[in-house]
């Protein structure tokens, strides 16, 4: 079966996080990626968060499936001559280094379109223009600069960066939809062009809805959060909301039975509109269907506090799993805090492969999460990430067309590095 991206070649100069997802995507879409790793030392990550001695880690296995890895030291000149020979054979160049290291390289993007002006060169910054555009920047402080750690946690906490790692995986999303927008214009114009994503702005784009609520800010309180409720007033910027819903609908984390053994014995409540009768029902509270205190969400919201304690007091004698059950009996919005460990053993996710054990020959099996993107006639498998180097002899006779003696010549330059790492490693 065909692929939706096969035929399209990626020369990844990604590393670390943000980078190396768009490109897994790309390649667990049909793309031929190529990651090009410093001989000797590879993408930093795969001795980061070591947890079996010698093997690369989860940090890294989990982020590069699919890829192909060729070592070459970009600053060597034989070095450059075989990435030049890649520009010239490939559809895309995905990199993240640091601002200015790819000109430093000399592969500046006017060199580059003069060896291959179809390709496109697709890069994450930390920020764009402006006045932070030369740092570095990893994913808490693009969450912090791209409004979501002000606008998370509790209104008299600190600001809380997020487990979800919006600033990294967030942006190597983006930019994959970049790049095949990209690849789609270009079958019309035949022309590359350059696609960026800073990580500021791809965490922005995720927190817009604080953006509206600020804006909203000027013309009242925000009458969903919990502070209204409790009478206290707002000030000039959008406060932290706990775990106040982002939306109009108003929602809590209430406790389930077993909340003081467990630290996820906990459920998402949401106090739809339409299923309000139900709650009402379901808590043991039939008079609030009518009472004027509670009948209509307007009434409602400056009781949330009351209400939501009452729910409570429902949830609280039920496992999240149970009032699960009950609760989607009635359509009323709610789910499980799940673990890590829950969701790690969670067969239904396996079924769909979106949860995938793979095995590695180094570090033996491990779970990973596959493509959550499903396309009914592209099916992705998840192949196991690259050794150092593993590729490099492949692709230098399959990709570039090069003979015996000439790997020997690019090897002997020191340009590739010794012995690829898969025979060393065998
Ligand atoms: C993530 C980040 C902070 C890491 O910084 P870093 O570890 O110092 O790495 P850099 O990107 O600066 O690259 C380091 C050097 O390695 C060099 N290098 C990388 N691959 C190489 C290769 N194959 N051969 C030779 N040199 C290589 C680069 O040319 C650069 O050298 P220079 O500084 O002399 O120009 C930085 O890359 C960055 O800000 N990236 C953009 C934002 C981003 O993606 N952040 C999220 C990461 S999850």
């Amino acid at each position: 079966m065909t692929k939706a991206l096969d035929g399209v070649r990626i020369l990844d100069f990604t590393h670390v996080q943000s980078g190396p997802t768009c490109t897994q995507l790309l390649a667990w879409f049909g793309a031929d990626v190529i990651k090009v790793e410093r001989p000797g030392v590879g993408d930093i990550t795969r001795g980061q968060l070591r947890d079996v001695k010698d093997a690369d880690s989860l940090y890294f296995t989990m982020l590069n499936h699919n890829k192909r890895s060729i070592t070459i030291d970009s600053k060597n000149p034989k070095g450059k001559e075989v990435l030049e020979a890649l520009i010239k054979s490939c559809d895309v160049l995905v990199e993240n280094f640091a601002p200015g290291a790819l000109d430093r390289m000399g592969l500046t993007w006017e060199h580059i379109q003069s060896l291959n002006p179809r390709m496109i060169v697709a890069s994450i910054k930390g920020f764009g223009p402006g006045p932070y555009e030369d740092c570095k920047v990893y994913e808490n402080v693009a969450q912090c600069a791209g409004g979501s750690a002000s606008t998370t946690g509790f209104r008299d906490g600190i600001p809380l960066v997020t487990g979800a790692q919006i600033g990294d995986s967030g942006t190597g999303l983006h930019l994959a939809l970049g790049i095949v927008t990209a690849l789609f214009q270009r079958e019309k114009t035949g022309r590359g062009q350059r696609v960026t994503c800073a990580m500021q702005d791809g965490v922005l784009n995720l927190c817009r809805v604080k953006l509206r609520d600020q804006q909203r800010l000027a013309h009242g309180p925000l009458t969903e959060y919990s502070q209204y409720g409790e009478g206290i007033p707002f000030g000039d910027t959008v406060p932290r909301a706990g775990n106040d819903s982002g939306g109009g609908q108003p929602g809590r984390i209430l406790k389930c039975k077993g909340w003081e053994t467990d630290p996820n014995a906990y459920i998402y409540f949401i106090t739809q509109a339409p299923v309000w009768e139900a709650i009402c029902d379901v808590i043991g509270e039939p008079e609030w269907k009518t009472h004027p205190d509670y009948a209509k969400p307007a009434a409602r919201l400056p009781r949330l506090n009351e209400i939501f304690g009452r729910i409570e007091q429902w949830t609280m004698q039920h496992d999240k799993f149970e009032a699960m059950e009950i609760l989607n009996k009635y359509d009323i919005p709610c789910g499980p805090i799940l673990s890590m460990k829950e969701i790690a053993e969670e067969k239904s996710l396996y079924a769909t492969g979106t949860l995938v054990e793979v095995d590695h020959p180094v570090r033996g099996k491990y779970i990973t999460v596959g493509n959550p993107i499903k396309l009914s006639d592209s099916p992705s498998e998840v192949v196991r990430s690259p050794l150092l180097g593993e590729h490099t002899d492949e692709i230098l006779r399959d990709v570039l067309g090069f003979n015996d003696n000439q790997v020997d010549q690019i090897r002997q330059s020191g340009a590739i590095g010794g012995v690829p790492d898969r025979i060393a490693a065998e």
